[in-house]
């Protein structure tokens, strides 16, 4: 018992989570979700799903009936972590051996049934695209079959269900309106284990946001891997279409108006979205943005590396020349945009030059903040068949601290523009460091942390900023804003 309990108190890095119950649901599930916001997304979905099939959440490893991980396979680290998990399981399923263990999401995916001879403890499988399946499959298990579904769709898109909203502070959720990619980058396994672009029918989008404006959400995520591509034109995949023409006369609806859409017909909801990628990002979106006050002036446009060769190894769709005219046209629409970046140091053939590149390219955009990682080859891609993974990894990461050092110059630069600044925040919680002061973010998406006062969870305040670090906002509420 002593060894469970250690096991429960540490503290793990995926988020085990939790919702309101059903009186009816008999069983327990534990379901804790590793990786990107879809993810987090997606466990809500399945929670959904299983919620209508006999099972409540709990937060107790030890309890549940069922324990589902959902899992990220884009860094040979999440999966290594993933893995050391597992071995937690392992130990807590020896107390309790009814215990069933599930694997979902793109370690299911990249490694289908083989999962279940590497992993003895394992007992179903299911892929990003099956988990309406899962109530069959857990039949199975339960009859003491294994279980497999890894079937990659056209057409899901998980449009028809409602997610249920885990361990959610009531205030900001992700709505997600793509699945899947197209675009191929040859350093990623998300096309293997996600499967195709597809987009979901705009009214279900809409649905759903009215649905959360009902339960007081203030502010929705729009998500996909690469929202810009979003384009529904009746359903099914882009490439079913014989031509443009064909797509045109389908009467299509695009990102820019379907953020159009939602800005206009929910104005008290802030709306986000996440992840953009810069060849298909158009203007029109950026003037949308500047249109509506609703929609947060904040970017996340990824772009892996500042030089040419580079970007065309990976097999992006634009040169940093472009990239860099994109960007001074965001500026130029709407200065107050802030911007993030994703950045991989230490691609396969990258050249000291190539890194230097990259830095030029951050001196020039001047991030608000990123996402940097040292370059990890993963199996199937093009990638790894294709190309050497030669840059040592000393040296990668001798350039990743680099790339980190300089975005902290910059994070400082950014945040200290606010400073003197009135600022609309949305509070989402307390913040992690004191209970007297509340956290929320500014339209830029930087932390703002100020005292509590008399304001609640779910306000919109104005915040005065007085100071700063490269990551947070620090201030005091001088009233509410507007949109309350
Ligand atoms: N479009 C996606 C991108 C998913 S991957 C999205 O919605 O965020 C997130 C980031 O992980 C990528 O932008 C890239 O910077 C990084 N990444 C992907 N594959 C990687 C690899 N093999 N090694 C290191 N970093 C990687
Ligand atoms: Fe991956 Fe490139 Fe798509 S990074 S998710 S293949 S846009």
């Amino acid at each position: 018992m002593e060894q469970v309990k250690k096991i429960i108190d540490e503290k793990a890095q995926g988020q085990a989570l939790i919702t309101e119950t059903k009186k009816e649901n008999a069983k327990k599930l534990f379901i804790e979700s590793y990786g990107c916001q879809m993810n987090m997304n997606d466990s809500e979905i399945v929670a959904s799903i299983l919620a209508d099939n006999g099972f409540n959440t709990t937060q107790n490893l030890e309890d549940a009936d069922l324990v589902l991980v959902n899992t990220c396979s884009i860094r040979e680290k999440a999966e290594t972590t993933i893995r050391n998990r597992l071995k937690k399981y392992n130990a807590v399923k020896k107390i309790n051996p009814s215990m069933k263990v599930g694997v979902l999401g793109c370690m299911a995916e990249r490694l289908k049934s083989k999962f279940l001879e590497e992993e003895k403890i394992v007992d179903l499988v299911v892929g990003p695209d099956a988990y309406k399946d899962l109530p069959n499959l857990i039949e199975e298990i339960e009859a003491g079959r294994d279980a497999v579904n890894v079937i990659l769709s056209k057409d899901e898109t998980y449009g028809d269900v409602s997610p249920v909203r885990l361990n959610s502070n009531g205030v900001s959720a992700f709505v997600s309106i793509t699945r899947g990619c197209d675009n191929m980058c040859t350093f990623c396994v998300v096309p293997f284990t996600r499967g195709r672009e597809r987009s979901r029918d705009p009214k279900s989008i809409l649905e759903e946001i009215r649905s959360m404006q009902k339960k007081n959400f203030k502010e929705i995520t729009l998500l996909g891997q690469n929202v810009d591509s979003y384009l529904w034109y009746g359903g099914g995949l882009k490439k079913d279409f014989k031509n443009a023409s064909e797509i045109a006369q389908a009467t299509a609806v695009n990102f820019a108006q379907l953020l159009d859409m939602c800005a206009t017909e929910f104005p008290k909801i802030r709306f986000r979205f996440s992840t953009s990628n810069p060849q298909d990002m158009t203007l029109d979106v950026i003037h949308v943005m500047a249109k509506h006050s609703n929609i947060c002036k904040y970017i996340h446009l990824p772009v892996q590396s500042g030089s040419n060769a580079m970007l065309k190894a990976m097999n992006r769709q634009h040169t940093r020349e472009e990239y860099m005219e994109l960007v001074d046209n965001i500026y130029k629409i709407v200065p107050e945009m802030a911007l993030s970046q994703d950045m991989i140091a230490g691609f396969c053939g990258e050249t000291e030059q190539d890194h230097q590149d990259t830095l030029a390219l951050m001196n020039h955009v001047k991030y608000d903040f990123g996402f940097m990682f040292a370059y990890s080859e993963r199996p199937g891609t093009l990638a790894e068949k294709k190309m050497k993974d030669d840059v040592p990894s000393e040296i990668k990461k001798q350039r990743l601290q680099e790339i980190i050092n300089l975005q902290q110059e910059h994070s400082l630069y950014r945040t200290k523009q606010h400073v003197g600044n009135i600022e609309e925040v949305l509070i989402e919680g307390e913040s992690k460091k004191s209970n007297k002061h509340w956290k929320g973010r500014n339209t830029q998406n930087t932390v703002v942390v100020f005292p509590k006062e008399h304001y609640t969870l779910g306000d919109f305040v104005n915040v005065k900023i007085e100071d700063c670090t490269t990551a947070t906002l620090i201030g005091r509420a001088v009233g509410y804003s507007d949109n309350n």
